[in-house]
C-alpha cells in the first residue's frame, strides 16, 4: 500500500515538472487541431469555396470529427478571391488564430500570398485547388502541400488531345492571372510539340466577363479551334456567351476542365458536347468513388464536383500526416516524411506525391452529356508536374 501512494506521487510529481519544463511539448499534440480555412464565399468562385469546404468537412466526419486523434476546430475567413487582401488575411489566421494547419485556396494569386507565409513561419499548408504552378515549382516547401493540380497540367493534357485530334491552328482565351497565363502556357507547349501553332492569345482581366469584343475577334480569326481556361461564374458565362455569338456550332471549343465542373446546371444545352480535361469525371464508376458520391449527395443534397474531391483529399492528406505524428505537428520532418510516401485513396483515383508535393494523378479527357462531365478516356496517364525551379 505504502510503495502504491509513494509510486502514485512519483508520477503525480515528474509529470508536474515535466510539463513546467516544456508546456510546448504537450500542447502540441493533445487538445484540438486548428485548421485555418482561407476560401473564397463571395465573388466567382464562392461555388468552389462551398465545394472544398464541404469536401474537407465530409472527411473529418467521417472520421467521427477526429485526424491523428485530435478533434478539428476551424477558423474561417473569406479571402474573396483578392490578392490585395491575401497576405493581411493569412497572416490573420497564423498570427492572430494561432491556426495549426492552413487549408486554401482557389484563386492562384491568393495561394501564392498563404504559400509565402506558410514558408516563412513554417505552418503547414494544404492547397485544395489553386493551380499556381509557383506553389509546388520555385516557391515549394516541405511543408506546401497540394491536393489539387497544378495549372499546367491540365491545359499539356488538352495540348497533346488537340494535336491528335488534328487541329493545327488554335485561339486561346482566358483571364490575364497566374492561373490563365499558366494553363495556356502548358496547352501550347504540347500542342505546338505535336505540330500545332496557337496564332493568337486573348486574355480579359480576372474577374471581368465582357467576352464580346474578344469573340468577335475568334470569328474574324477563323481558328481550327478555341482552347480557354475559365472557372465558377466566368466559366458559365464564357460557354454561354460562346454559343449565343454562333461560335460552338462553326469553331470547337475545348478548356481545363473547370470550364464545365461544377457548372452545368447554370450551362444547360450551351454546354452540351465541350470537351475537356481534368484530374476527375463524373462518370468514374469506381467503387470508391461511388461510396464518395454516396456520401457527399447524402450530406449536401447535390452531386459532387472537382472542388469536392480536393476538399476531401486534403483532409486525407492531413489525416495521413498527423496520424504518423500522432498528433504532434512539431514534428514537421516526419509529417512531410509521411505524405511523401503515402498514397492518397481518392475518387478520382489514388494518387502519389510529386517531389515538390503535387499530385502525380491520371489526367481524364471528358466529354458534356447532360448535367455530367463523362469520361471518354485516359488523356495522360500518371502526368506529374515537372516542378520546374523546386529546390527540395
Ligand atoms: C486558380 O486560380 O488557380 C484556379 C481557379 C479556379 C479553378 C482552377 C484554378
Amino acid at each position: 500500500m505504502k510503495t502504491r501512494l509513494l509510486s502514485t506521487a512519483f508520477t503525480t510529481v515528474f509529470a508536474a515538472a515535466l510539463l513546467a519544463a516544456a508546456p510546448g511539448a504537450f500542447a502540441q499534440n493533445t487538445g484540438k487541431v486548428k485548421v485555418g480555412l482561407m476560401l473564397p464565399a463571395t465573388g466567382t468562385f464562392a461555388a468552389l469555396g462551398t465545394a472544398i469546404e464541404n469536401g474537407f468537412r465530409l472527411y473529418v466526419a467521417e472520421r467521427g470529427g477526429k485526424l491523428g486523434g485530435r478533434e478539428v476546430e476551424f477558423v474561417r475567413v473569406d479571402d474573396e478571391s483578392d490578392p490585395a487582401k491575401a497576405t493581411d488575411n493569412v497572416n490573420k489566421l497564423v498570427k492572430r488564430d494561432n491556426v495549426d494547419v492552413l487549408v486554401g485556396t482557389v484563386h492562384s494569386g491568393v495561394a501564392m500570398a498563404m504559400a509565402r507565409v506558410a514558408k516563412e513561419t513554417g505552418t503547414v499548408l494544404i492547397v485544395p485547388n489553386a493551380g499556381a504552378d509557383a506553389v509546388t515549382g520555385p516557391m515549394c516547401a516541405v511543408n506546401i502541400f497540394r491536393s489539387s493540380f497544378s495549372n499546367w497540367q491540365p491545359g499539356y493534357a488538352m495540348g497533346d488531345v488537340m494535336a491528335k485530334r488534328g487541329h493545327k491552328k488554335v485561339v486561346t482565351i482566358t483571364w490575364k492571372y497566374a492561373a490563365g497565363d499558366e494553363s495556356v502556357k502548358g496547352f501550347k507547349e504540347a500542342f505546338e510539340k505535336g505540330g500545332g501553332t496557337v496564332v493568337k492569345e486573348l486574355s480579359l482581366p480576372f474577374p471581368n466577363v465582357e467576352f464580346q469584343a474578344l469573340l468577335t475577334e475568334i470569328a474574324a480569326t477563323k481558328p481550327d479551334a478555341v482552347y480557354t481556361f475559365f472557372a465558377g461564374g466566368g466559366a458559365v458565362k464564357f460557354v454561354k456567351d460562346y454559343a449565343a455569338a454562333g461560335l460552338k456550332k462553326n469553331i470547337p471549343l475545348y478548356g481545363a476542365g473547370f470550364l464545365t465542373d461544377g457548372t452545368l446546371e447554370a450551362q444547360g444545352a450551351d454546354a452540351e458536347g465541350l470537351m475537356t480535361t481534368l484530374h476527375y469525371a463524373d462518370s468514374l464508376g469506381t467503387p470508391r468513388d461511388g461510396a464518395f458520391r454516396l456520401a457527399y449527395a447524402k450530406s449536401y443534397k447535390l452531386q459532387p464536383d472537382v472542388y469536392a474531391v480536393q476538399g476531401y483529399d486534403a483532409a486525407q492528406m492531413l489525416a495521413v500526416g498527423l496520424e504518423a505524428v500522432k498528433g504532434d505537428l512539431s514534428r514537421k520532418a516526419d509529417f512531410a516524411a509521411a505524405l511523401q510516401k503515402a498514397r492518397i485513396d481518392s475518387p478520382r483515383g489514388a494518387f502519389s506525391l510529386s517531389k515538390s508535393n503535387n499530385p502525380v494523378q491520371d489526367i481524364y479527357l471528358r466529354q458534356v452529356s447532360g448535367k455530367e462531365n463523362k469520361i471518354v478516356s485516359v488523356a495522360s496517364k500518371a502526368l506529374s508536374d515537372p516542378g520546374r525551379g523546386c529546390k527540395l
